[in-house]
């Protein structure tokens, strides 16, 4: 039977969780008398938690001792939980139970690659977490996208080579870190703005069983 190895980015391509990291770093931003729009949210995207309050900080020409830095980290990240805590199966992104369904009745590994140290928290609140054959997040890497680290742990956990491995990701770092570790890359997203994955669609609803049935057997 043919493999390939399917890894899955969480923020953005399994659940719209950007919203509420928007409004947790907003509200944070504001404090710090730092303005903050989606504009500049959508820079955050795959980013870590550390490397995004550097940003925001640095957006804001503020700096922060060490423990200010962590305890603003701890507010963003409880305020954070306040929404993820709230979330359920309804907030999975239109059809990607069908793609996920499909690969399972097709026997193929299936692996998270999140930058989140929440992932497994979320998994489990919107009942995906036995879903997965592999979890790699925030808590298991030490390189953050484009570093390839993530994905090519997540194909190592799967026992997949690398290029054998496809890779849906929704944002910028996360479609070059896919490339970087030689995997099939697609963008879930604005073509224009994921202009070097692979593949590009807007959702999971473009995605057929077809399509996805090719890049098994390809
Ligand atoms: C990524 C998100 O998946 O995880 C980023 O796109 C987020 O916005 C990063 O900052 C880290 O998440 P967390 O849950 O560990 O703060
Ligand atoms: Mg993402």
């Amino acid at each position: 039977m043919i493999k390939k190895g399917f890894i899955f980015d969480l923020d953005g391509v399994i659940v719209d969780t950007a919203k509420y990291h928007f409004l947790a770093w907003r509200n944070l931003a504001n404090s710090l008398g730092i303005d903050f729009t989606e504009k500049e949210n959508e820079q955050l995207k795959g980013v870590s938690r550390v490397k995004s309050l550097e940003k925001i900080l640095q957006w804001g020409n503020k700096t922060l001792s060490e423990d200010e830095f962590m305890e603003n980290m701890a507010r963003k990240n409880q305020e954070y939980l306040s929404y993820i805590n709230k979330m359920d199966d309804s907030e999975i992104l239109p059809d990607v139970p069908k793609i996920l369904n499909y690969l399972v009745e097709s026997k193929q590994p299936i692996s998270l690659g999140s930058a989140s140290k929440n992932a497994r928290a979320i998994l489990k609140k919107v009942n995906l977490f036995d879903t997965f054959d592999a979890i790699v997040d925030g808590t298991n890497v030490s390189k953050a996208k484009p570093d390839p680290e993530v994905f090519l742990n997540a194909a190592k956990e799967l026992k997949m080579n690398p290029e054998d491995c496809i890779v849906f990701e929704d944002s910028v770092a996360g479609v070059q870190a896919a490339n970087n570790a030689n995997m099939i890359s697609i963008g879930i997203g604005e073509a224009s703005v994921l202009h070097e994955a692979d593949y590009v669609f807007k959702d999971f609803t473009e995605i057929s069983t077809e399509f996805i049935q090719q890049l098994i057997e390809k």
